[in-house]
């Protein structure tokens, strides 16, 4: 009896702990569905370590219904300039089937405006502010990172969960050299040509920050004392970023820099009907095609390439399309598909995929060969890497024939290279980092509990030019010219001297 009443006790001190220890989290990613699938898997791994979350997304994103949302409380708000995605593709996704290059500009502008939108609104700061949130987390993407003037307005501690490796806003020593930015289809040995473009784009970001305002402090917190941007940003307790060395390359990184890839990914779960029954019958295997969310209808040409394509193949094929399959036994097509299910399925051979982050690191998790399709932003880049490690081969969708695409996919569903590569990649993935939804959700439960100070290096409470020893360079030219001139006008003089009177001499 005795034994059972202090059993109670016990128990019910460690629900009171286990309850007091939770924090209340407030996420805030980038607008867009691939965004919002990796950082609400992050959010669900919080929950489960005792936390309680609150994921901020836009109206239209919610009434999509592709993201699971268990367990979290989703604060939705409106997006007064549309929606961003939409609008976004037009520039990326539109222009690459025109045959045009991807629209930067409109990226940038389409963010910043969207910060501009939340950071302004009233009615989104008091949702906010009435959570009584403990911690806030960020989209890393340079864009959204004015979204920390929230944190700082609300007095919270935050961190940044996202895809960008932006050592600038880190300050990480770096070298351009061997740090290749995902604009451009780099590995990590480039050519000098391909090491000049790189540094320019590291040096234009380093002189001025297109992505945000410098001065977003004053603009949207006048009541608290002004703080320049890469000053606050550099205040994060902790910054995961969406990349590891596995599927990447080795970055330099420091202790509050985690480099943790694949929270979109996982162990797969039993494939829902109807897949089920589709890929349990597939006994010469099958071929996943996507494009992400974000292409459903490809332009006519290219689908009814990709049809007559799978059609040939001995494969069975699942495509994500809006389209009607020619032949549903054999093509099955759906708008939405479980592909984390169905890529760490048994039968899966080979993925067709346009590169997309989340994507990628499923294929690598689950070790499934890909033929690189990429479309626009960093999936040049993205395709580059797999090939470039022996897990793809890399097609352009827009304009390859039938016949190349059919033996391409041939190519890397048979030949074992492609296979053994990503398979070892694979299991050194998953020792490093087991579920990295997990381990992101460790990292931020550490710094909830213990803070970041002490990861923290002195370079994160210096402004930037500072960081890059701009001031004792400046300092050390200064000295080295009032040195040189002194010498000089000795010398000068000296020479002077002797040349005169040695005239002297001669008269
Ligand atoms: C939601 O929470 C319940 C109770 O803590 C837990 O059993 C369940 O696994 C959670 N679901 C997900 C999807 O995390
Ligand atoms: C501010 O946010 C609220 C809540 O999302 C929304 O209903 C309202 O339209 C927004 N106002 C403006 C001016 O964007
Ligand atoms: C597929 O989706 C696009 C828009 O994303 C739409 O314009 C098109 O009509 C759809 N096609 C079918 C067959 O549903």
């Amino acid at each position: 009896m005795r034994l059972i009443s202090l059993s109670v006790v016990y128990i019910a001190l460690y629900t009171v702990a286990m309850v007091t220890e939770g924090k209340r989290v407030v996420i805030l990613p980038m607008p867009f569905t691939s965004h919002t699938k990796y950082q609400t898997n992050v959010a669900r791994a919080l929950s489960k370590l005792g936390h309680e979350v609150w994921v901020t997304i836009p109206d239209h994103l919610v009434a999509k219904r592709v993201l699971d949302t268990t367990n979290l409380t989703v604060v939705e708000y409106n997006t007064p300039s549309g929606v961003l995605e939409e609008v976004m593709m037009s520039g990326f996704r539109d222009a690459y089937f025109k045959g045009e290059g991807d629209d930067w500009g409109l990226f940038l502008t389409l963010l910043k405006d969207h910060c501009h939108a939340l950071l302004s609104n009233n009615t989104f700061f008091t949702q906010i502010r009435d959570i009584r949130p403990d911690f806030i987390i960020v989209d890393n993407i340079p864009n959204l990172k004015m979204m920390a003037v929230l944190a700082y307005r609300l007095g919270v501690p935050f961190a940044f969960v996202g895809s960008a490796y932006d050592p600038i806003q880190f300050r990480t020593p770096f070298s351009p050299a061997i740090a290749p930015v995902p604009l451009f289809p780099f590995t990590h040995r480039m050519t000098f040509a391909q090491r000049m473009q790189n540094s320019l784009i590291f040096l234009l970001s380093s002189l001025h920050d297109y992505s945000s305002y410098s001065d977003a402090v004053s603009r949207y917190a006048p009541e608290m004392p002004d703080v320049p941007l890469d000053l606050l940003v550099a205040r994060a307790e902790l910054w995961l970023v969406e990349m590891d060395h596995v599927l990447d390359y080795p970055r330099s990184t420091l202790p509050n820099v985690k480099l943790i890839g694949g929270t979109a990914t996982g162990p797969a779960k039993p494939v829902p009907p109807p897949f089920k029954a589709f890929m349990d019958g597939a006994s010469q295997g099958v071929v996943i095609v996507s494009f992400g969310s974000y292409i459903l209808d490809l332009p006519k040409a290219v689908s009814d390439k990709i049809f007559t394509v799978l059609m040939q193949l001995p494969m069975k094929s699942v495509f994500r399309s809006n389209l009607t399959s020619p032949d549903p036994n054999k093509i099955m097509t759906s708008t939405w598909i479980p592909q984390n299910d169905l890529l760490g399925h048994k039968n899966t051979k080979v993925f067709v995929s346009h590169c997309g982050k989340n994507g990628q690191y499923e294929a690598l998790f689950h070790a499934v060969p890909v033929v690189a399709a990429p479309v626009f932003a960093d999936q040049g880049y993205n395709a580059q890497r797999m090939r470039s490690k022996g897990f793809a081969e890399t097609v352009d969708i827009r304009t390859i024939t039938g016949d190349d695409l059919k033996a391409t996919i041939l190519k890397v569903a048979t030949e074992k290279s492609y296979k053994d590569a990503i398979s070892k990649a694979s299991e050194i993935f998953r020792i490093e980092f087991g579920v990295p939804m997990e381990r992101a959700a460790f990292w931020l439960d550490h710094v909830m509990k213990y803070g970041g100070a002490y990861m923290r290096s002195a370079g994160q409470e210096m402004p930037f030019y500072q960081f890059i020893c701009l001031d004792v360079i400046l300092c050390y030219i200064g000295v080295l010219a009032v040195v040189c001139s002194l010498v000089g006008t000795c010398a000068y003089k000296g020479l002077k001297f002797i040349f005169r009177s040695q005239k002297h001499k001669t008269e």
